[in-house]
């Protein structure tokens, strides 16, 4: 597979990584086999970036890479965890937490639960308001220098953020929402993330399935407690706006021989060398699109009619409820 680098001087890595996210939490039951077989499939194809986080289930979800790692030597991955994010019993969120003791805790029980004495790259979840970044980052520095850590990143961190941080240490990526209907990174996040050599982790590539081309409002009904359930994108009239947006994308992708999600992953890639979409994969069949899209050419006029069935601000409804969007410090700068 193709490799890209993770920001300047940064390692090369896959030009697609496989979030994990979805194989324990927020959409619903995963199966455990197609899970497993679904992330075998990704490194058979030369994928190595696996994106995790420690609240996935908390704990499930490194639990799961951890069975994994008992086929798939462990140079062949290059892990990304997330921490901070604090949850109850209950799996509510309650805030987040990245003092300097917190991220070197977290840490701890990642590695045990991983059953690796390393992670290749290691960021908090969100930028914490209570802590300077700088000391957050630091804490991560520190486990660079003891080599528990590889890399540095970030998660949903707005521009100023991003300069502060990178004074403390190199930032490898920034992980953050971008997709045809998530483009609010393109004014201010994405070119000082370009100046300062960070890369992008791009999540969200299908709007969590939104643009999966097969997203309908009675699988918004069924969702009903999963996450997808609240998000304000997925319900009544900003669905059927939305929804609509999808069919006009469908007629390109079907002049191009290829599926929604495929040219819509293919959009993202086409951002350029420093932008690497997660995949949100949990089965053998969705990897396929994925991997099938790094094969699809968009040329400029396919881009134009693209962002003219999807128009930058023509999505209806934030991309979180009103509780996480304030959590955002990406969407304060
Ligand atoms: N830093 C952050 O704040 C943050 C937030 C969210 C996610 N992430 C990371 O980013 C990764 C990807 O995010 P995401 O899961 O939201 O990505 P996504 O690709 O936008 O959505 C994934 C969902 O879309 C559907 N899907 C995926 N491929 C498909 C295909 N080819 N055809 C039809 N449907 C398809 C699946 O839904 P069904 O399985 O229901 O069919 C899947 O669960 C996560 O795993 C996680 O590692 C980070």
């Amino acid at each position: 597979m193709k490799q890209k680098q993770l920001g300047t001087n940064g390692p090369m890595v896959s030009a697609l990584g496989l979030g994990c996210m979805g194989m324990s939490d927020f959409y619903g039951p995963a199966d455990r086999n197609e899970s497993l077989a679904t992330i075998q499939a990704a490194v058979d194809a030369g994928i190595q970036l696996l994106d995790t986080g420690d609240f996935y289930g908390m704990g499930h979800n490194e639990l799961l890479i951890r069975e994994a790692l008992a086929t798939i030597p462990r140079e062949k991955l290059f892990i990304a965890v997330k921490f901070g994010a604090l949850r109850a019993p209950d799996r509510s969120f309650l805030g987040v937490d990245t003092r300097p003791a917190a991220v070197k805790n977290a840490l701890a029980y990642t590695l045990q639960r991983l059953g690796t004495d390393y992670v290749d790259l290691y960021q908090p979840a969100r930028v914490d308001p209570q802590v300077p970044i700088e000391d957050t980052v630091g804490a991560i520095k520190e486990m660079v220098d003891a080599g528990y850590v590889r890399h540095i990143g970030l998660s949903e961190a707005g521009a100023d953020t991003l300069r502060r941080a990178s004074k403390v240490h190199p930032i490898a990526q920034l992980q953050i929402e971008y997709s045809l209907v998530s483009r609010h990174i393109e004014e201010e996040i994405l070119p000082t993330a370009r100046e300062l050599g960070i890369a992008i982790s791009a999540y969200g590539v299908l709007s969590r399935g939104l643009l999966s081309g097969h997203w309908t409002p009675e699988r918004s009904s069924q969702a009903g407690r999963e996450f997808r359930g609240h998000l304000p994108r997925f319900q009544g009239e900003n669905l059927e706006k939305n929804l609509a947006l999808v069919e006009a994308l469908r007629g390109i992708a079907e002049e191009k021989g290829a599926n929604v999600a495929q040219i819509a992953t293919a959009w993202v890639i086409s951002r350029g060398e420093d932008v690497i979409p997660l995949i949100g994969a949990r089965k053998r069949s969705h990897l396929a699109d994925a991997l099938a899209a790094l094969e699809l050419v968009l040329d400029a006029d396919d881009l134009t009619r693209i962002e003219a069935a999807v128009p930058k601000d023509a999505v209806a409804g934030t991309r979180y409820d009103a509780w996480q969007m304030n959590m955002l410090d990406s969407e304060r700068s």
